[in-house]
């Protein structure tokens, strides 16, 4: 029997990641923690990551939404300077030594983005729902 499709959620239209342009950032539970995640596109594809730095696990954009360098080819942590090549999240200079990006699985479909949450990160409850009364 084949296994059902892991879920997916909506992310945002395609239209808003310009190619090498500003990324989409949203809010995630990483391991049950508050965390947040960026979605870019580059060579055409789009590709997200935990905004987590290797080196340091601090958030890594210098503008919000802003991850690359000057030339639009490296994320940039905007602490150290670490570099993480865009298409695989792979450290290629800086701090971040061997490390890497914690990779966020996304895909697009009818100009619509979307990511699918794992075992490990998942959707942040929204404050509707935590703010919503407890049945007794
Ligand atoms: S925290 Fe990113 S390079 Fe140091």
């Amino acid at each position: 029997m084949a296994e059902a499709p892991a879920p997916r959620l909506p992310l945002c239209p395609s239209a808003e990641l310009a190619e090498r342009g500003k990324a989409h950032v949203w809010d995630i539970l990483q391991w049950g923690r508050p965390a947040t995640a960026f979605a870019l596109r580059f060579d055409g594809a789009v590709v997200a990551y935990v905004n987590r730095c290797a080196h340091v696990p601090t958030q890594m954009d210098w503008q919000p939404g802003e991850f690359l360098d000057l030339e639009r080819r490296w994320i940039l942590c905007s602490l150290h300077g670490a570099m993480y090549e865009p298409a695989d999240g792979r450290c290629i200079g800086g701090p971040c030594g061997r490390g890497r990006l914690w990779p966020v699985r996304v895909d697009e479909q009818d100009g619509q983005v979307y990511w699918y949450p794992s075992r490990d990160i998942g959707p942040k409850p929204s404050d509707d729902a935590a703010a919503a009364p407890r049945s007794p």
